[in-house]
């Protein structure tokens, strides 16, 4: 089993690390310092050859990102970290901000830099009320030290940084959801283009970046591209945090790089396996909208470019966010997926028929199997109306967003992989699993 490669959550154990001074003490505001005595487009540069890609969900490279950022724009520019953190199963970010709020404040100034915006915005999900008070005080200490505000160390390069809190939806994480939002609008998402590096938040162009992203940059800039480059695979260089929940002895969080650990390694080495005679039943490799994986899949290398979403790979599936959720065979797979669609049907922000109508849609078709009142038909019509809105892992999809697909996928991946646990519930008309719902306590 690979060792665990510690690049962000490495100072977690640390006591008060959001003291500035204890920050500091650990090379903290280094990179910021190397950063401001190298132009903005040599930070983009150092971004763009590291391969950093953005861990959001969609894979895309950061540095490239910002080279898309204009360089003498007309109106000011702006980045929004994107501390939104909704996807089920995924836990990620909240413990970065947790645990070590400066090393993202110290990412997203360097980031700002690059990028040449006058202002950042930390956008955190509104249930996170003590993350955001946690960042409010990171920010001022570093105001009093001179790295927000004014002439950040004398260099010149002025910049303001503000928290906003989430308005309590999964929409509010879609990157332009997440702009209407900011502008005290309904989240609802904007059409593209124009691409938010010309017009974002308040028209103005705008980078949005996750906050494991962004917190990988003082480390890029302090220890060089080609340090990064070298670590995880190829073409997705770096580490990933990944974050196991469900039926498993030890869930949590933890940092490898990526292209070496398999799926199996993560649930039965890192996360302690199932429970005393249980077996597992599926996987959901990435978060909510990640389609089940089988435990004859559980041999894949856990590397976005295996799978199909976003590397291409071979594996019909989706990397996604990193949230693992495990499911061993006490579960029911109508009733996973019931689950799921009640999330989807209350988050859909209402705005795109196929979304407003299809989740709820959906939902009730899956509410009614689930209790023994599934038709032969259902079937056929849950598949119909979940490609209608979305062609299964391809670019086809009948929304404004991609919250369309998020829904959509794991509704024909759990039909495909479960079809006959589908079946058996209708021909029983009953839920034929024997589901085990206790808290299980570790002895
Ligand atoms: C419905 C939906 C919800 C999303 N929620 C989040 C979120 O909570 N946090 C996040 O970083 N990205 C989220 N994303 C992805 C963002 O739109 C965007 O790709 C990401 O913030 C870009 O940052 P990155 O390039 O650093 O990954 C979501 C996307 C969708 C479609």
């Amino acid at each position: 089993m690979p060792e665990e490669f510690k690049i962000i959550t490495n100072l977690f154990d640390v006591d008060n690390l959001q003291d500035i001074n204890i920050y500091k003490s650990y090379d903290g505001y280094q990179a910021l310092e190397k950063a401001l005595q190298m132009s903005p487009d040599e930070v983009i540069e150092t971004v763009q050859e590291s391969g950093l890609a953005g861990r959001g969900g969609a894979w895309f490279s950061a540095g490239m990102k910002w080279s898309f950022m204009p360089k003498d724009a007309p109106v000011p520019s702006y980045l929004c970290v994107n501390a939104d953190e909704s996807e089920p199963g995924t836990f990620k970010d909240r413990q970065l901000l947790e645990n070590n709020p400066h090393q993202l404040l110290e990412g997203a100034i360097i980031a700002s830099y690059a990028i040449r915006a006058k202002a950042a915005y930390i956008y955190i999900r509104g249930e996170m009320w003590e993350e955001l008070e946690m960042m409010e005080q990171c920010i001022s200490q570093a105001r009093d030290a001179g790295l927000v505000g004014k002439n950040i160390l004398g260099s010149g390069f002025d910049l303001e940084v503000y928290t906003h809190p989430g308005a309590g939806a999964y929409i509010c994480g879609e990157e332009t959801g997440l702009m209407q939002s900011l502008e005290g609008k309904r989240a609802e998402p904007r059409v593209k283009p124009p691409f938010h590096a010309q017009k974002g938040i308040f028209d103005c162009p705008t980078t949005v970046n996750n906050v494991q992203t962004l917190s990988y940059v003082p480390h890029i800039i302090n220890q060089g591209a080609d340090w990064f480059k070298g670590i995880g695979s190829e073409r997705y260089p770096g580490t990933f945090i990944f974050c196991l929940s469900g039926n498993v002895k030890k869930p949590g969080l933890f940092e490898l790089e990526i292209g070496k650990a398999t799926m199996r390694e993560l649930i039965y080495d890192y996360a302690g396996g199932l429970y005393e005679g249980r077996e597992l039943k599926a996987v959901i490799p990435g978060g909510a909208s990640t389609a089940p994986m089988t435990p004859d899949q559980i041999d894949i290398v856990m590397d976005p470019s295996n799978f199909l979403l976003p590397g291409r790979g071979e594996f019909k599936g989706m990397f996604g966010t990193g949230g693992i959720i495990v499911m061993d065979d006490t579960v029911c797979m109508v009733d996973a997926l019931l689950n799921l669609m009640n999330f989807f049907a209350h988050e859909s922000c209402g705005q795109c028929t196929p979304c407003r109508e299809g989740c709820p849609w959906t939902r009730d078709i899956v509410w009614r199997i689930e209790h023994g009142q599934g038709t032969a038909e259902d079937l056929d019509t849950l598949m119909e109306v979940a490609d209608n809105v979305a062609g299964f892992l391809s670019p086809r999809y009948s929304t404004i967003c991609l919250f369309g697909p998020a829904f959509s996928y794991p509704i024909q991946g759990f039909v495909e992989t479960f079809r006959s646990e589908f079946e058996a519930h209708i021909e029983q008309g009953c839920c034929p699993i024997h589901q085990d719902k206790s808290i299980k306590v570790l002895g």
